[in-house]
């Protein structure tokens, strides 16, 4: 499939790529040779001393010196001082190409200025926020209205985990029943219901520290991509209550880390209404990045609940929402407008002027210049550049990507597969394939790519040819020195 406007422009076959990643899996880890290694790092304590020393610092301040997942954290985080499109800037004076793109916000590449104008005429007449009803508000909302067809009505959170909260809330109370299904591996922010199954398919409870049981006793995993592994489950709840909703990211779990087939999101939504269970579609990473009207609009599948977070508000603070059917909405409306019970969510900063604002303006921009497409044509040149890249040196990586979202795996460690009963064999091997993976993600960074966790990379409209072709002779100077 081939569609004007959306990032994606020929859809990747599966099985292929799981074959790869099973051969990966199966080898001993390929990482950079030592006396290489040793050279990224001298790299570190050379040429970034001060986000050295400054981050020496903050770990007596703040909880493992930094206070983001995606800052990247070996050998010690780096401290960026400016960013502008396809490019951020250290504290120490080093210049990097950014395929972090904060995680996954700025589609038009970082601080477009467009954005940031309209950002700053608000905070003159306005400030941030007022607590009271801005119109920025509901431009932002109608504006989603118009692009998502399954979205009759939109309210603004604070987050993607406040707004995964948010449509579970609202499916249960729709549906009078408790279980919530989602996809083993999937991230869908860090509430007490939602930490279950992280990362690594089969885990269960194994990252829940601090949550009590009965927070996750009605939430559970299903295999990715696996349609009668989601029928079992949905089948044995008839037997207990009922499933209140199916919860997935349309492009597969971890921002399609793990792919699913074209097919499979218009079969769940046939499961979910065989079953009476809503389809919950978390957009957090794919709305207006794999196309305007999200995945969903991609996929041609519409789902019951959209969640909204990071593109939502371009790369500022504030970023989350949910959107759905009429009927469903209204319940964060009850107890306002009477006749239902009320899903109960709030938020000091939910739907303040300045999120609303920038998510506005970010979404009409990425409208105005196809923003999509090209990002999305970017990460089929970097994804194409790195596959030639592994031919070459014939390395066993896996390339791979939904548009602009574009996977490297070299370690394969969230591949590694869940065995109980040789639980201390499989923690050895997660210790040794992670740690392959950030030396990797410091040898890019090292050659001046950032990257999310040294196997993701986003790609924005800033990403021209040439910016690309960059990045891939960096890519290649790394690849020249795996053992
Ligand atoms: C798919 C998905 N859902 C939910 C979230 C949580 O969003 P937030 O970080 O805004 O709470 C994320 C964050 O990365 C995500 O990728």
């Amino acid at each position: 499939m081939s569609e004007a406007g959306f990032a994606i422009q020929s859809y990747h076959e599966v099985a292929p790529i799981y074959e790869k990643l099973d051969a990966l899996l199966s080898q001993p880890i390929l990482p950079i040779k030592r006396e290489a290694m040793e050279k990224y790092i001298s790299y570190f304590d050379n040429q970034c001393k001060q986000s050295k020393a400054l981050s020496a610092k903050s770990i007596n301040v703040i909880p493992g010196g930094v206070q983001h997942n995606l800052a990247f954290n070996y050998p010690f985080p780096l401290v960026f001082t400016k960013a502008e499109g396809a490019f951020l800037n250290d504290i120490d004076g080093n210049r990097y190409i950014d395929f972090l793109q904060a995680g996954g916000p700025t589609v038009l590449g970082s601080n477009y200025p467009v954005v940031k104008e309209k950002v700053i005429e608000l905070l003159h007449d306005c400030g941030p926020s007022t607590g009271l009803f801005h119109e920025y508000e509901y431009k932002i909302a109608n504006k989603i209205c118009e692009l998502f067809p399954s979205v009759d009505l939109f309210r603004m959170l604070g987050s993607g985990t406040e707004a995964v909260m948010a449509a579970i809330r609202v499916a249960r109370l729709a549906t009078r029943k408790k279980k919530i299904i989602k996809v083993g591996g999937a991230y869908h922010g860090w509430s007490d219901q939602m930490v279950y199954g992280m990362r690594i398919p089969g885990t269960g409870r194994f990252e829940a520290h601090g949550i009590p049981r009965s927070c996750t006793r009605h939430t559970q995993e299903v295999k990715p991509n696996s349609l009668s592994s989601l029928e079992r489950k949905l089948r044995m709840n008839v037997l207990r209550g009922g499933t209140a909703a199916v919860i997935l990211e349309p492009i597969g779990p971890e921002s399609g880390t793990r792919p699913v087939d074209y097919e499979y999101n218009r079969s769940v939504r046939e499961l979910c209404n065989k079953y009476g269970a809503l389809l919950i579609f978390d957009e957090v990473v794919s709305a207006f990045r794999i196309g305007l009207s999200g995945a969903q609009g991609y996929f041609g599948v519409e789902p019951d609940l959209t969640v909204f977070g990071k593109v939502v508000a371009g790369g500022y603070p504030a970023a989350g929402g949910l959107g759905g059917k009429q009927d469903l909405m209204e319940y964060l409306a009850a107890g306002i407008q009477g006749g239902k019970k009320r899903a109960m969510v709030g938020g000091t900063m939910a739907a303040n002027p300045l999120s609303a604002a920038a998510g506005y303006y970010t979404i009409c921009e990425i409208e105005k210049n196809n923003a999509c497409e090209k990002a999305g044509r970017a990460g089929d040149r970097l994804t194409h550049g790195l596959q030639m890249l592994i031919d070459k040196y014939q390395l066993p990586y896996v390339a791979y990507n939904q548009g602009s979202i574009c996977h490297l795996e070299t370690s394969g460690v969230m591949f590694i597969k869940i065995n109980w009963l040789k639980i201390m064999k499989v923690l050895k091997e997660i210790k040794a394939r992670k740690h392959m993976m950030e030396e990797m993600g410091a040898a890019y960074m090292a050659e001046g790519i950032v990257t999310l966790a040294g196997s993701r990379m986003y790609t924005s409209m800033a990403d021209t040819d040439e910016v690309i072709d960059d990045a891939l002779e960096r890519f290649e100077r790394v690849f020249k020195n795996i053992r």
